[in-house]
């Protein structure tokens, strides 16, 4: 038999975001990016993050990892609930100081990120090899030699050809696909339970692209680790993710599982996205229709639905009242007045 604390904890989300707003405090004007996101992330399971360009998505990736910049970023409201992989204890990550240790351990070792553009994150003055095992000598008590041990294993693992090879090259005399291979390679060294991946594959052209996701896919299931895979193509989305977020100008505007969102997309902004870009699988051609109007800055308060200005089912009240993100079905949350609450 199962113990009971058991069950009850493989059903808790390993994160959750709650009612998070980070702002960024300008000279000219207040940058509100995340203005009260409410997520959830179930434990072993890819979540699609999409929305236009603008919506908060990177903003959110760097709250988690607490790697907004202050002055003038900051987090000021909402809570990260982070449920920590050995003690199970839960973490309000937005309560620790970024720099200490705690945070410190958290960032690599618990949830690790991936950007789109690796060469930024890799440092051209080491090699490959020794990047890795850097990572891993923080988290984990282990000597040099062990260290490389364990970015050889991860190099072999992300399908890297000729990795031992590798392990002395510096980034630069690497391929943009292989590159990103070394950064999947070195988020997973620490074994975290969250992965961030933003936007990963956006720089890869399309083969490339294909087969780094098919290896997240399977570094997912060998791992058992939780994917966020941040991304603005819904094709990738309906491939790879179990459920989906949609964000717009710093909120959750809707959620569910993929299936359900594809076929029954409640939120006029989701079914915007959907009809303005073909989607594989989908049947029959579609015409597109672009969303009209573009992301704004979220440099004013907003009264009432930030979509409305855009929406074309908006109403009186949209302009005027904040719709109230709530579940409308079993698992299927939307925050929008054509589904009020009961
Ligand atoms: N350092 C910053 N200072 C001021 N505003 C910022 C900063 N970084 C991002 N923003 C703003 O926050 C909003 C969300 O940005 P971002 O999360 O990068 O969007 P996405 O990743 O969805 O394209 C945008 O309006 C962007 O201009
Ligand atoms: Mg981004």
């Amino acid at each position: 038999m199962i113990p009971d604390e058991q069950i009850t904890t493989k059903n808790e989300p390993i994160l959750e975001v709650k009612n998070v707003k980070t702002y960024f405090f300008l000279e000219k004007a207040t940058i509100r990016a995340l203005n009260g996101v409410d997520l959830s992330l179930p434990r072993q399971s890819t979540l699609g993050l999409v929305g236009e360009s603008g919506c908060g998505k990177s903003i959110l990736a760097m709250s988690i990892m607490r790697l907004i910049q202050s002055p003038p970023g900051k987090i000021v409201d909402g809570q990260i609930l982070l449920r920590q992989k050995h003690t199970q204890n839960v973490v309000d990550i937005t309560k620790l100081d970024p720099h200490g240790l705690e945070m410190r351990n958290i960032r690599g070792g618990e949830i690790a990120i991936v950007f789109q553009e690796p060469m930024t994150s890799l440092n051209p003055l080491y090699t490959v090899g020794d990047q890795i095992a850097e990572a891993v000598m923080l988290h984990q008590k282990v000597g040099r030699k062990a260290a490389l041990d364990r970015a050889l294993e991860m190099l072999t693992k992300v399908q890297i050809s000729d990795p031992k090879q590798r392990l002395h090259e510096y980034p630069h005399q690497l391929s943009g696909g292989m590159r990103q291979r070394v950064m999947i390679a070195m988020a997973l060294s620490c074994n975290p339970a969250i992965l961030i991946a933003d936007e990963p594959t956006t720089a890869l052209d399309v083969t490339v692209q294909a087969q780094i996701l098919d290896l997240m896919n399977q570094l997912q299931s060998d791992f058992g680790s939780s994917i966020i895979l941040i991304t603005h193509n819904l094709g990738v989305v309906s491939q790879m993710a179990s459920q989906v977020a949609v964000m717009y100008l710093g909120k959750i505007v809707e959620f569910a599982e993929t299936r359900e969102l594809f076929h029954h997309p409640l939120h006029p902004y989701t079914i915007g996205l959907l009809n303005s870009v073909p989607v594989l699988g989908r049947k029959g051609k579609k015409e597109l229709i672009p969303i009209k109007g573009m992301v704004p800055t979220p440099s004013e308060d907003i009264r009432g639905c930030a979509f409305a200005p855009r929406c074309p089912n908006a109403m009186e009240i949209c302009g005027e009242v904040t719709p109230v993100f709530h579940e409308v079905q079993p698992g299927h949350k939307v925050a929008c007045w054509l589904f009020p609450e009961d």
